[in-house]
């Protein structure tokens, strides 16, 4: 039974992952029922093929909305011409942008703060209360009205208010009993010493127990206490620009629902035990923390040819990462440390291992339905930060984010004050690690110095 289907981040076949989009659309049309249908018939007369469409509320005209659009077909193209002129007799305004202009104008929409998340909570891919025919739960009445309730709570909830707490059923604390007794006989031998570390604490803090299912507020405060991340409810599935950006403002998006009791150790979907077994332990450790962080802002207006290498980047570290540690390899990924068979599977000798690069790991094909063939490793979480920020780097983008913790927004550094200000702050953290170190450096030579009298 293969158990990992359970990551966050995957390719959609017909998402904006996958496209090479040479032109985008911004069109605004007024909110009203069927408008859509009306803008978009003609590129389906005139076959422009449209790779990713997404929305927002518009803020140049009232009452309108503003949807942005990207396609294979160059300016130029006769087909796209005329779709165009007859996409502008039926909407408020259009503006077409090519590949390549280096205004914010042709980058895609990136929250800015952390209530823009908000804005995430119904655009989910799949599942949701939606079961796909082949899902476990597919058949289950009552399974699919309880999934009806979870993501009622992710759609209204709203950031800032506290996660509804859910009283789970007899059935649903049997399924995490089984599912946390099983992997924790693992733990100590295959996951890594961050992560088991920090489990203890969440059994001692939150309520991870064999006969207890954690509530994601309770779970939430503690990783707010620990790195300052925090848990979203989410329905179901997200894009991977949405999931990804989510990270950028230390926000973990959750799942609060259970698999189906009727196969414990398998799901095709992530779930509550997924999210609180495998991701939340390393969440609270902070240089972990600062890693998903830093792929998060990395994708914040990336174009989508990006966020599809970053979302391969998440797979292949955060899901199913390894590491090496006293010369052995441990499992860091979430996918790994909440799946009993692939957890074992990986640390085997079947699985290929290669060192995490991310030039490579970013554009390496993996399957989402059985184990993975290849695993890749790292020598320490904070040589991954390091090499994922230089292959950051090379993601063209016509601005530099800084995320400011305070106000829990990003800032576009724009301006010569912003710079001044950032290097002040900077500067005033240097001067205290400056003064932290001497202290330590004055206390280590009094404790050598009396070492050496009392020899
Ligand atoms: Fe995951």
């Amino acid at each position: 039974m293969v158990s990992n289907g359970n990551n966050h981040v995957r390719a959609s076949s017909s998402g904006c992952e996958e496209n090479t989009s040479h032109t985008s659309i911004i069109f605004g049309i007024k909110d009203k029922v069927g408008a859509l249908a009306v803008a978009l018939k003609p590129f389906e007369t005139n076959g422009v093929t449209l790779n990713h469409i997404e929305s927002r509320p518009s803020k140049r005209a009232e009452g309108t909305y503003e949807f942005l659009m990207t396609t294979d077909h160059e300016v130029g193209d006769n087909e796209l011409k005329a779709a165009l002129e007859e996409l502008s007799l039926n909407t408020a305004y259009v503006q077409v942008l090519s590949r390549g202009e280096s205004s914010l104008e042709s980058v895609p929409w990136f929250p800015r703060k952390k209530q823009d998340l908000d804005e995430f909570a119904h655009r989910i891919l799949s599942y949701g209360s939606e079961l796909d025919a082949d899902h476990p739960g597919f058949k289950d009445e009552a399974y699919t009205k309880r999934r009806k309730v979870f993501a009622d709570i992710a759609y209204k909830y709203r950031h800032g208010t506290p996660i509804p707490r859910v009283e789970y059923t007899a059935e649903e604390v049997g399924t995490w009993s089984t599912i946390f007794n099983s992997l924790s006989t693992l733990f100590k031998t295959h996951a890594c010493a961050e992560f088991n570390y920090i489990f203890p604490l969440l059994v001692a803090n939150c309520g991870y127990k064999p006969d207890n299912i954690p509530q994601l507020q309770d779970v939430s405060d503690f990783l707010k206490s620990c790195t300052g991340f925090t848990i979203r409810p989410v329905a179901g599935l997200l894009s991977s620009r949405d999931f990804l950006a989510g990270l950028a403002f230390r926000v973990f998006h959750s799942t609060q629902y259970i698999r189906h009791s009727s196969l414990p150790l398998y799901t095709p979907e992530p779930d509550v035990c997924h999210e609180l077994i495998g991701h939340v332990p390393l969440l609270c450790d902070p240089t972990f923390a600062r890693f998903s962080q830093e792929i998060g802002i990395a994708s914040l207006g990336a174009p989508d040819e990006w966020i599809e290498k970053l979302a391969t980047l998440y797979w292949f570290t955060i899901e199913f990462g390894l590491c090496k540690q006293g010369g052995q390899l441990k499992a860091f990924g979430a996918g790994l440390l909440s799946s009993f068979g692939e957890l074992q599977y990986a640390l085997s000798d079947k699985p290929l291992i290669k060192e995490f690069d991310p030039e490579v790991t970013s554009v390496t094909k993996y399957p989402i339905t059985e184990y993975q063939p290849t695993y890749f490793c790292t020598q320490s979480f904070e040589e991954a930060q390091e090499k994922l920020k230089q292959f950051a780097t090379k993601i063209p983008k016509p601005f530099t984010l800084h995320y400011d913790a305070f106000t829990e927004s990003v800032d576009l550094l724009e301006t010569k004050e912003q710079l001044t200000q950032l290097a002040g702050t900077i500067k005033s953290q240097i001067s205290t690690l400056h003064a932290a170190m001497e202290l330590l450096c004055i206390s280590e030579y009094h404790s050598i110095n009396t070492g050496i009298m009392q020899a």
